[in-house]
């Protein structure tokens, strides 16, 4: 039989069991994907009052916005589901006229103790509090988006995470027959391209509002990757034939 590279076996050349950890793999890992995608999509759809993810959406969630408070962003997007949309009319009436203290507890607090002091009593460090007045006018200040803090911290959690993610997937795929093989690498490369363009589009998006497209290009970029290798590595685990005359040329061109 030819010697394609030594480090090149095709899936057919596997043993049943390293097929089943390849599939195990990809199976959760594809699940994961579909978590991850509804996770960006709870977070950040609506933010711009209407339904849907945008670019505007992205870009008021990393930039903020100049016309209006976190909370009301938070209002119209992600917490909207959290209350009725009379009393929602109520609260964001209450922070157009300009926070009035009096109000807020005659009309606005027995609202907010009722639909939202569950989660935000302030007990968790990762949900701003809005137990009282000033904890909620806190929240009501001009948005200017995710603090830097925060990008840090997710920044090394997604760079982390990610490649490892994309190691395993770039691994496994590698074992796919697909030719050329330079697009092959392409495919592999792009995740990690993308990853760094992310992170980086985030701090960009802050500063240049503008340009929350990009963040939209690298998760679309990674997204297709992520999907191409899948599908291709899945297929050809389990139905594809890797023929001798494939082996031949793979000889030449690897
Ligand atoms: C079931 C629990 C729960 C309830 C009820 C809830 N929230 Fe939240 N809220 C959260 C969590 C969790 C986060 C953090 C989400 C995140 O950072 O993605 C959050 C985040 C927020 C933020 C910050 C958003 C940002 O962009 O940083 C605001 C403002 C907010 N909620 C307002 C409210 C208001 C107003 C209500 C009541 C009408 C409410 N929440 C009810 C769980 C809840």
């Amino acid at each position: 039989m030819v010697q394609v590279h030594r480090m090149f076996f095709h899936y057919s050349e596997f043993p049943l069991s390293m097929r089943t950890l390849f599939t195990g793999t990809l199976i959760v890992l594809g699940i994961g994907y579909l978590f991850a995608m509804i996770q960006i999509y709870s977070a950040h759809a609506g933010r711009d009052g209407k339904p849907g993810l945008s670019v505007e959406d992205i870009r008021i969630a990393y930039s903020g916005q100049k016309d209006a408070t976190k909370l009301e962003g938070a209002l119209m997007g992600p917490m909207s589901g959290m209350l009725p949309l009379n009393e929602r009319g109520d609260v964001i009436g209450w922070v157009r006229r300009g926070l009035d203290e009096k109000e807020y507890e005659d009309r606005i607090r027995p609202i907010f103790d009722k639909r939202c002091i569950a989660c935000h009593d302030g007990s968790n460090p990762h949900i701003p509090s809005l137990n009282g007045y000033h904890e909620v006018a806190e929240e009501a200040e001009i948005d200017t988006g995710m603090d830097l803090f925060t990008l840090v911290r997710v920044s090394h959690i997604h760079m982390f995470g990610l490649t490892f993610i994309f190691f395993i997937m770039g691994l496994i795929f590698s074992h796919a027959f697909f030719r050329p093989v330079w697009i092959k690498s392409v495919v592999i490369a792009a995740p990690f391209a993308a990853i760094v363009l992310d992170i980086a589009s985030w701090y960009l998006t802050k500063l240049a509002p503008g340009l929350a497209w990009i963040v939209i290009a690298s998760g679309a970029l990674m997204g297709t990757s992520f999907a191409f290798q899948w599908v291709v590595s899945m297929y050809q685990i389990w139905f594809y034939k890797y023929s001798a005359r494939e082996r031949e040329l793979d000889a030449t061109t690897i």
